[in-house]
């Protein structure tokens, strides 16, 4: 293998840039030619592609977003688009990919493969944690950081006003986020996609924190709880109890920016190298991750498809500590 490329693609997540420096300056570190594509599978469709030098990955290790830019592409759901971007790809002599993204990335990245074959390893970038495969997902840790501190301020007028906040946290189908905000943030109550916490249980939590003299509350809900959004939840809540005071605060995309922390930087910098070298050994069609400390290569299909389970403790660490 001589020619590779590297594209990230779905949402973009804070490391993907510290990830793409990594697998360039591999390459190059191996005496191989290593070409960025711009915007995902789309940029792939549209030959997109640029020859990368380890000047180019200078001075990016801490910034957020993707330098190589992202998105979800509907193209390349079809038959036809993953025929273009094979064909490109065919053109520039590009022999291996490194795919980093999440699971619609890598459902892409394992159809590909399966049609023409072109070895492809993938790194996980993806605020969500969602990922089967990995401890922890490129980005996770930031983007966590970045809702923590936005729910300290929130805290500090919810106290001030003695108020209930309802704060809604990205994560898709995963309370991964909710979590580790709930319990480092404090929360009284949090509700996430994989267990059910359920309306009467927040209107109980609420009256006997009153009860106790408790005067203001965070709620922490994952937007993909099955009770509906923050703005739902809230607006359930005080059709029981009419008279409470209370806010809805929707974090949105402010988690999916910023610089990464520490931590991201060093998973994104192993795992880049790890799928350079990883394609080198003949490695395909597979994701490297961390699990308990150690290198692993879990196959596309498996982080897809398999549910990478929330341990069942941290609900109860919730209910525990706000006593
Ligand atoms: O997968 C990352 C993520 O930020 C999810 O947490 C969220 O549901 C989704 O992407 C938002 O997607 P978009 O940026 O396309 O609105």
């Amino acid at each position: 293998m001589k020619k590779i490329g590297v594209f990230t693609s779905g949402g973009d997540s804070p490391g993907m840039n510290a990830c793409i420096r990594a697998i360039v300056r591999t390459a190059v570190y191996n005496g191989l030619e290593v070409y960025g594509i711009r915007r995902g599978y789309n940029g792939m469709i549209k030959g997109d592609i640029f020859k990368m030098e380890s000047l180019t990955v200078s001075n990016i290790i801490q910034k957020g977003g993707t330098i190589l830019k992202s998105a979800r592409s509907m193209e390349f759901m079809t038959k036809e688009g993953r025929q273009a971007a094979y064909d490109q790809l065919q053109q520039h002599g590009i022999e291996g990919l490194v795919a980093i993204g999440g699971d619609g990335t890598f459902t892409g990245a394992n159809i590909f493969h399966e049609e023409f074959g072109i070895p492809t390893v993938g790194a996980p970038g993806t605020i969500d944690n969602d990922l089967y495969g990995t401890d922890y997902t490129i980005g996770y840790d930031t983007a966590v950081n970045t809702a923590l501190d936005a729910i300290d301020k929130i805290r500090d007028t919810a106290d001030s006003h003695e108020r209930v906040f309802f704060v809604e946290v990205m994560g898709r189908d995963s309370g991964y986020i909710a979590i580790p905000c709930a319990i480092g943030g404090g929360a009284e109550i949090v509700m996430i996609p994989e267990t059910d916490t359920s309306i009467d249980y927040v209107i109980d939590t609420l009256k006997a924190g009153w009860s106790r003299s408790k005067t203001s509350f965070i709620v922490i809900v994952a937007e993909g709880d099955e009770e509906g959004s923050a703005t739902e939840i809230a607006a359930k809540v005080s059709k029981i109890i009419p008279n409470m005071d209370a806010r809805v605060t929707i974090l949105g995309h402010v988690q999916r920016g910023g610089a990464p922390t520490a931590a991201d930087r060093m998973l994104a910098s192993q795992l880049g190298i790890a799928c350079v070298e990883g394609l080198l050994a003949g490695r395909t069609n597979e994701m490297a991750g961390i699990i308990n400390k150690e290198l692993v290569y879990t196959p596309f299909i498996e982080t897809i498809t398999k549910q990478k389970l929330i341990n069942p403790n941290f609900t109860k660490m919730v209910d525990i500590l706000s006593v």
